[in-house]
């Protein structure tokens, strides 16, 4: 019988998690019984909890820790038997992942706002994780947020709080909480995954590489790896202490936010390699000596290279990538005869293929690569089969991107964003699009293929997304796409994807904004942008 104190509460509005858990001000988590009303309504809708074990552990960010003391108490109250919690409160998203796999917990809490800012007046977040280790589907999510609406109490347990900092197994009430370290099981798999005597040979050699943690939850783990088993000189890690604020930076790797890292790779005395992570380590950013690696090029390149890898050295199952994200994957996976999944954007939409073994790499165009050795996308394994690819070819950067351009063609690629439009407006944008009959029309120099408003369904499940972003497709395979982001704040965000093929070698170098140009003004004339939002610029382009 498990000691536990029930208390009163009523429920709050707008506790619907959105594509990655419920992320809110730092300030509304902070009201009496908001964060505690949502813990509950996990618990009430995973199933009997009694006797279970839960991973728990976060980004680092402030109220990180409070909010660890009080799930360890709520889990003591619903009747878990151990919460295996990251020492410091610390577990980045693809470290959870790993130990919810490798513990057969049921299922984890990872408290973070991926790479939103941190601090008092800024952004904190809670997700759960499945027992397969990946974020909760929609029928779980949509059952919590169900949950959040009707509750009347919760539960906990009146004890003291528990030190996160030392390792070791503490009693809680009835329940065991074990501080473990949250670096050493991800490590491990990495050592599985990849050669890593090749790697330290490598930077024994001279390479030279910088990371940017971005003062986020990466710190630890590039520090131990990168400086720790793989010997790279100290101070390869930039940034490597985890901030309660991120030291007031914006923990996203673009080349807009992670400024210091692009600065090293783009200036005098340049490294090597360059990489970035985010607040709760599962983007990635890649760069050489002056170049930028797109995502869909990392993808691609990664999924040609795989074998180079031990843990892909049979081959690879098939590919996935998100539909905005370039088709350079596709190609790799023609030559490999292997499948390659299109799916709505959003990691959770790879969770089945994985698990079905049908795909084992997967990428989105938002800087998220990974592959089936966790349910996540995953930053620092996409730094480490870089690594690894580096090590076996030894040949820069560029010159490995370039070589693969001229043996498959380059499929030249550029995001543009309009964030904080008005959402009327952006709904109406997209409205338009849909209603548009464009095959066989010509748009200045390119004819229509086919438009669509992409659905997809699940080859494993069957399941039927749509809605998932419009898309005009030229007969020459060239495309545009526009979709509203799921992941803004303020007002809308419309997403302007441009996509060409260039098979011609020596149009290779050209800048893709150049490359483009055409493209682009089709796409901003045939949507509308300026007429319907005002905006004659995007606001950032990638
Ligand atoms: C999150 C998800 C990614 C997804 C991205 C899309 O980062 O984890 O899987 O690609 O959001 O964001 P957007 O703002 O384009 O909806
Ligand atoms: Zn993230």
């Amino acid at each position: 019988m498990t000691a536990f104190t029930t208390i009163q509460t009523r429920p709050f509005d707008g506790q619907k998690p959105g594509t990655s858990g419920l992320r809110k001000k730092v300030r509304v988590f902070q009201q009496p019984g908001y964060l505690e009303n949502f813990v509950q309504a996990i618990f009430d809708s995973i199933g009997d909890c009694t006797g279970k074990t839960l991973a728990l552990g976060g980004d680092g960010r402030f109220f990180n820790r409070e909010a660890i003391q009080i799930i360890l108490k709520m889990a003591a109250g619903n009747g878990f038997a151990r919460v295996m919690v990251g020492q410091g409160g610390i577990l980045s998203t693809p470290a959870a992942s790993c130990v919810i796999r490798k513990y057969q917990t049921f299922g984890g809490i990872i408290l973070s706002a991926s790479h939103n800012p941190g601090g008092a007046d800024e952004d904190f977040g809670i997700k759960y994780n499945i027992p397969a280790g990946g974020p909760a589907p929609e029928a779980v999510t949509e059952a919590i947020y169900a949950r959040t609406q009707q509750i009347d109490k919760y539960r906990t347990t009146q004890v003291g709080d528990v030190d996160l900092d030392q390792l070791g197994e503490y009693p809680l009430g009835d329940m065991v909480v074990q501080v473990f370290d949250p670096v050493a099981d991800y490590a491990a798999l990495m050592q599985e995954l990849f050669d890593f005597d090749a790697i330290r040979a490598l930077f024994a050699g001279g390479f030279r590489m910088k990371f940017d943690a971005m003062h986020a939850v990466t710190g630890p783990y590039a520090k131990a790896i990168l400086e720790g088993l793989l010997a790279a000189p100290a101070g390869t890690v930039m940034n490597g202490t985890p901030l309660e604020d991120f030291g007031h930076g914006h923990p996203d790797p673009n080349l807009v936010h992670a400024h210091d890292l692009v600065e090293a790779l783009f200036g005098a005395d340049a490294p090597d390699f360059g990489a970035a992570s985010d607040g709760d380590g599962d983007r990635n950013m890649i760069l050489g000596r002056g170049f930028y690696v797109t995502p869909s090029d990392s993808l691609a390149v990664l999924a040609a290279n795989a074998t180079l890898c031990p843990g892909y050295a049979k081959g690879l199952a098939g590919i996935a990538r998100s539909m905005p994200t370039s088709a350079a994957a596709d190609r790799v996976a023609a030559a490999l005869g292997i499948p390659c999944y299109e799916t709505p954007t959003g990691w959770k939409f790879f969770g089945t293929l994985l698990d079905a073994g049908k795909a084992t790499l997967c990428g989105e165009e938002s800087f998220g690569t990974g592959s089936d050795h966790v349910r996540e996308k995953d930053g620092l394994w996409a730094v480490l089969m870089w690594l690894n690819v580096l090590a076996k070819r030894q040949q820069p950067v560029a010159e490995i991107v370039r070589e693969h351009w001229a043996k498959y063609g380059r499929n030249v690629y550029s995001r543009h964003d309009y964030e904080a439009i008005d959402s009327a407006a952006a709904n109406g944008l997209m409205e338009h699009l849909r209603g548009l009959d464009l095959k066989g029309q010509s748009l200045g120099a390119y004819k229509v293929a086919f438009n669509d408003d992409f659905a997809y369904t699940d080859p494993v499940d069957g399941s039927i997304s749509t809605k998932q972003g419009v898309r005009i497709v030229f007969d020459d395979g060239s495309r545009v796409v526009f979709r509203l982001s799921g992941t803004g704040t303020e007002g809308a965000t419309l997403r302007l994807y441009v996509e060409q093929f260039q098979p011609d070698p020596a149009q290779h170098h050209l800048d893709p904004q150049v490359a483009l140009a055409d493209l682009i003004k089709i796409a901003r004339d045939v949507a509308q942008i300026e007429a319907r939002t005002g905006r004659t610029e995007p606001t950032v382009i990638t």
